[in-house]
């Protein structure tokens, strides 16, 4: 396996592929690596010549300084995961100064509003990070491909927003959510909570799953009333929010049309540790 720590190398590396129009898939991480990032690997390696996975805890997206700080990293496991998938990946894992060159701030951007909703409202500045470090990546790897989860599906949206305003040439394609058996979405955060707040929060995905069924014959607001209920009865769990949202703006389903697709969304605190979550209503 190849594994580049400098944005130099990597592109010097790159560079045959790219004049030779060989197809590259990308899977931008930051790491702590689990089935759900692999599910996302696999499906590159099946669509694309070659394939580079980043590796790269971006400080510009961490609202939080803790947040940051205690983000799990694991690289010399993350690298053993990898090689039981492929011996042929591309793993990229900078240090933050060969990203940020000592500047270690965002641009910022305007996604046409998706960036007022729910992440953007409750992690200021996250999308300003997120867009900066993917728009960076993708101008290092110059992919054909990228790939990115639907578990953070509003950040999916956000990137497809990003590279048609400034026509990046990559196709941006949406993965399914891979789950604990308990129903719990795989997340590298999943790695500080305990074995037993880890089957509790199987509640998250089970009042998603309660609210998908709910919404088939009320509203968006009395779904949302019966999920803050829900939640009030498990002092552990703190919501942060509950939201239906229209799938392409991302804005709260106020009154339901049936030419839209609906998606429930959720932000929830278990024991200081922040976890989301979405599922289609459709
Ligand atoms: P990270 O949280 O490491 O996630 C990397 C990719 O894996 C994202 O596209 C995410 O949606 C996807 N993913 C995470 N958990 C998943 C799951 N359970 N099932 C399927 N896909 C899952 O998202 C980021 O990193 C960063 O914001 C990044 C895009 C790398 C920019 O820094």
């Amino acid at each position: 396996m190849l594994i580049f720590n400098k944005q130099t190398d990597l592109k010097a590396y790159l560079f045959p592929f790219l004049a030779s129009k060989t197809t590259i898939g990308f899977v931008p991480t930051m790491g702590a690596l689990h089935d759900g990032h692999l599910s996302l690997l696999r499906k590159a390696l099946q669509e694309n010549e070659i394939v580079v996975m980043s590796i790269f805890v971006n400080p510009t997206q961490f609202n939080n300084a803790e947040d940051l700080e205690k983000y799990p990293r694991t690289l010399e496991r993350d690298v053993k995961k990898i090689a039981t998938i492929s011996n042929k990946i591309i793993v990229f894992a900078p240090s933050v100064d060969d990203i940020y060159e000592g500047n270690t701030v965002s641009e910022s951007f305007d996604y046409d509003g998706l960036e007022h909703q729910m992440e953007g409202k409750h992690r200021p500045g996250h999308f300003d990070g997120v867009g900066t470090i993917v728009k960076r990546l993708f101008e290092i790897v110059q992919p054909t491909n990228s790939y990115f989860g639907e578990k953070d599906f509003q950040q999916l949206q956000i990137i497809k927003k990003l590279v048609q305003k400034y026509k990046i040439p990559v196709n941006v394609i949406g993965c399914p959510i891979h789950r604990e058996k308990n129903g719990l979405a795989m997340s590298s955060r999943n790695e500080r909570l305990s074995v037993t707040e880890k089957e509790e929060a199987a509640l998250i995905f089970k009042t998603l799953t309660a609210s998908k069924k709910m919404f088939g014959t009320k509203s968006a607001n009395e779904v949302s009333n019966f999920v803050k209920k829900t939640f009030e009865n498990y002092p552990k769990f703190s919501l942060e929010y509950f939201q239906i949202a229209d799938e392409a703006t991302l804005k709260p389903c106020l009154r339901r049309s049936k030419n839209k697709k609906y998606r429930a969304f959720i932000a929830v605190f278990v024991n200081n540790i922040r976890l989301i979550d979405t599922i289609s209503l459709n």
